[in-house]
């Protein structure tokens, strides 16, 4: 080739030693559009926008003017806020009732203040800026008082700070350990929290984007192209930007009852036969159970949308049988759809265009359990209605939960994904799968979610998944992948689901045994126990692996895990009642100590304890062979569930904890509710039961929620809402209890109060009436005082 121009090609030679780094440089021009602040720098374009008068949204364009559309995390619209502008000589200034936005002039640089002056985000010298042409970079300055939760599914401990985190949705087998990053879901999205006040970052960039928070002075987040388009939000408590997040990305919809439920699953349960004992086994142990899963073995070689009619003789029949007995299957659906052209899904999608294609028009192939396959272009209306209404073949089964699986989207090959080169037709708008590849585990959710409730008319479907990104609460509950029957592994799994319900993703939960590797009886007992109070409760193992039904490890584990799985059931109403509130906040029910307690250093990065509401605490026990533990209890006064014994908080104790117990504390002056122990959801709820942890004095609020548990009903107003006010005064107890909202008629007529620590003298009140003392039953061994009480 010396004899054409090759000779003299520039090669590698002309690449730079140190890619620079452009700084955006000095601000040129300023001009506002309506609502939009828009800045002309040196080198990029940056507009402001605010969308409450707490959140405000900060966009750069390195090479043009920035585009304000979002990516589909976002389904917020900006309100009209009133901001006040102030040009000076060297800076410029955007004021909110709640935030401020400080432009320094010369170099360009972005600082953010609270309404009470207090800094919240600022530029470092770096400030915002591009590499190599495409990587677009953001720093920001750290503070020796940052901690730094959320940043979605992730390993390690529960304070990201030292740690460097990429989102770039991975299908990971290999055993998880604290540096393995990243996981099957992005969600680049952070909460800051410093001298106990909070504020969160959403970096919404759907390219492969990394956050370094390993810096002493410095924090930064990056992407490897688009622009950098970020929203601060102004806190400034935990749970108020838990409540800006989800906002701007939606909220997690009321899970049905069942959802809440224990639920079964193995890869695989494999013919309708073992699926049938298997339910029979639970029913003859009396084992509460709500849902099996079947796993990719049910299909025939893998075809999503058919049945293996050799294992599976008669599906229908057999989810008939099933719900008769209260119990629910749930079917995987992956996205791969097996090349055959005599199976209709292939057919339909090549004729009706539904798959994945390169710009030249060639389909992307790639392989997955059923071999060659296609992938759906979920980017694309059309294909997600395509691939929605494809869900009538499980409704008119009678299903109404879906399991998406390796739609990272996972691939057999080195890059264990889709080319990135492939070009997703996004209605109109393409774009490269390196950009869209962090949307398609959300997107295929969109289109099951609306498909599944469109054919359910009115029922509230459920959706389990393993990728997502910003937003996939609004569609789908999240499990955590892959993990291994290690006790590392159930200690991980505690900060990862606090992290993702601290991320908007409220019903989480990891495979309750692990999933490879065999698990031993003392970690599925120990691991149940967990399990009982994560969002999501399913047990799930992997193929070759030791079996992990409750039964299997003898009658002394089973009796044990039988308790765990009953005590959820009793937990039923208070968790769906917090369930209700999340709905409605974002606030997850499981959730780290420090949001309750943002001022005690001993919370924030308390990894081994987290909270169920905001009164109690679980400190499970997550070593082997180990029957103590030392639990963190915050300030007040906190009650052991089990034995009503009073600790006085402040401090760490330490608790003995055999195998059967795990420890749980109740924070003195509040209340849970209890339904009783049944063998599942369906059944109704007869017997309703608040207790109460009397305290000296003070005050507090409970709040009980109900409904059908099955349908939309309650979107028109069909629910229960209890309201109990509390207010102690020594023996003297005032309680109002008021149904603030009375749309729907509970199966349970009457209910329990159960006062814990009560003396004889106890003097009850309820709205204004003294309680007369032959309605009150005291028992002198445990100190309860119980009155029955109508509805
Ligand atoms: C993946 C999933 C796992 C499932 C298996 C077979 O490994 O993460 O949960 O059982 O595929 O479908």
């Amino acid at each position: 080739m010396q004899d054409t121009s090759f000779a003299i090609h520039p090669g590698n030679k002309k690449k730079l030693e140190n890619t620079p780094y452009h700084d955006i440089g000095d601000l040129k021009e300023f001009v506002q559009e309506h609502n939009l602040y828009r800045f002309t720098c040196e080198q990029g374009f940056v507009n402001i926008l605010f969308y409450r008068d707490d959140i405000v949204r900060i966009v750069m364009n390195p090479f043009h003017k920035p585009t304000m559309k979002s990516s589909f995390a976002v389904v917020a619209e900006p309100e009209i806020v009133k901001v006040k502008i102030e040009d000076k000589e060297d800076s410029f200034s955007l004021s909110s009732s709640k935030l401020q936005v400080m432009i320094q002039k010369s170099p360009f640089r972005v600082n953010f203040y609270d309404q009470e002056g207090r800094l919240l985000v600022s530029e470092s010298e770096k400030g915002m800026g591009f590499k190599e042409s495409k990587e677009v970079v953001c720093f920001k300055e750290m503070d020796p008082e940052d901690h730094f939760y959320g940043f979605g599914e992730k390993a390690g401990f529960l304070d990201k700070r030292g740690e460097k985190l990429t989102m770039w949705n991975t299908d990971v087998y290999a055993p998880h350990n604290q540096e393995t990053d990243p996981l099957y879901q992005s969600h680049p999205y952070f909460m800051t929290l410093r001298n106990g006040k909070a504020h969160g970052i959403f970096f919404d960039n759907t390219f492969k984007t990394t956050f370094d928070m390993k810096k002493e002075k410095e924090y930064s987040f990056a992407a490897e192209g688009g622009q950098i388009d970020y929203y601060v939000m102004a806190g400034p408590s935990p749970k108020q930007v838990l409540e800006q997040y989800t906002w701007i990305t939606g909220r997690m919809p009321l899970p049905a009852k069942w959802v809440i439920g224990y639920h079964q699953s193995r890869y695989s349960y494999e013919s309708e036969q073992e699926v049938r004992e298997l339910v029979n086994s639970f029913i003859q142990k009396e084992i509460p159970l709500d849902a099996v899963y079947l796993d990719i073995h049910y299909m025939n070689e893998y075809r999503v949308f058919t049945f293996d009619r050799d294992r599976f003789p008669n599906p229908e029949k057999m989810m008939k049988d099933l719900k008769s007995v209260g119990k629910r299957i749930v079917p995987i659906v992956d996205p791969g759809v097996k090349v055959d052209p005599e199976y209709s899904i292939y057919q339909e999608g090549i004729r009706q265009n539904h798959f994945s294609k390169y710009i030249e028009g060639d389909i992307f192939y790639g392989n997955v359990w059923p071999g060659k396959s296609a992938f759906p272009d979920f980017t694309k209306s059309e294909t997600r209605k395509w691939w929605g209404e494809k869900h009538r073949f499980y409704t008119d089964l009678g299903i109404e939960g879906i399991w998406n699986d390796m739609n990272e989207p996972a691939v057999f090959n080195e890059t264990k994904t889709m080319d990135v080169n492939v070009v997703h037709e996004n209605d109109g708008d393409p774009k490269t799968h390196r950009e869209m590849h962090n949307l398609y585990g959300l997107l295929m959710g969109e289109a099951t979610y609306y498909g599944m409730k469109k054919l359910l008319h009115g029922k509230r479907p459920f959706l389990l998944t393993r990728a997502g990104y910003s937003g996939v609460q609004r569609y789908a509950a999240v499990w955590t992948g892959d993990n291994r029957s290690f006790w590392e592994h159930l200690a991980l799994s505690i900060p990862m689901c606090m992290n993702l319900g601290l991320s908007g993703v409220a019903l989480s939960g990891p495979d309750i045994g692990g999933f490879a590797h065999d698990t031993t009886g003392e970690l599925l007992a120990r691991w149940t126990q967990v399990g009982a109070f994560t969002p999501y409760f399913r047990n799930h193992s992997a193929i070759g692996t030791a079996r992990q039904e409750p039964w299997s490890f003898g009658p002394e584990i089973e009796k044990i895990i039988k308790k765990y799985i009953q005590l959820r059931y009793q937990w039923l109403p208070h968790l769906y009642s917090l369930f209700a509130q999340t709905s409605k906040t974002g606030i997850p029910v499981m959730r780290p100590l420090f949001i309750e307690y943002p001022e005690d250093r001993h919370t924030f990065n308390l990894s081994d304890q987290f909270m169920i509401g905001e009164n109690v605490i679980i400190a499970p026990i997550i070593k082997p062979d180990t029957y103590h533990r030392v639990v963190y209890l915050p300030e007040g006064t906190w009650v052991d569930y089990w034995t009503d014994q009073i600790y006085e908080g402040g401090k760490h104790i330490l608790v003995e904890s055999n195998l059967e117990t795990l420890p749980i504390f109740i924070k003195v002056g509040t209340m849970i509710s209890h339904g009783s122990i049944k063998q599942s959801t369906t059944i109704p709820e007869k017997d309703m039961t608040i207790h109460l942890y009397q305290s000296e004095s003070g005050e507090s609020h409970y709040t009980l929620y109900d409904d059908d548990g099955e349908t939309f009903a309650y979107e028109k107003g069909e629910y229960l809402e209890k309201q109990i006010r509390y207010q102690a005064n020594g023996n003297v107890i005032k309680l109002t209890i008021e149904n603030s909202v009375t749309g729907y008629q509970p199966t349970w007529k009457h209910w329990t109060l159960k006062v814990h620590h009560a003396t004889p003298y106890l003097k009850l009140i309820i709205n204004g009436k003294e309680v007369d003392a032959k309605d009150i039953n005291f028992n002198t061994e445990s100190n309860i005082a119980s009155i029955r009480i109508n509805l």
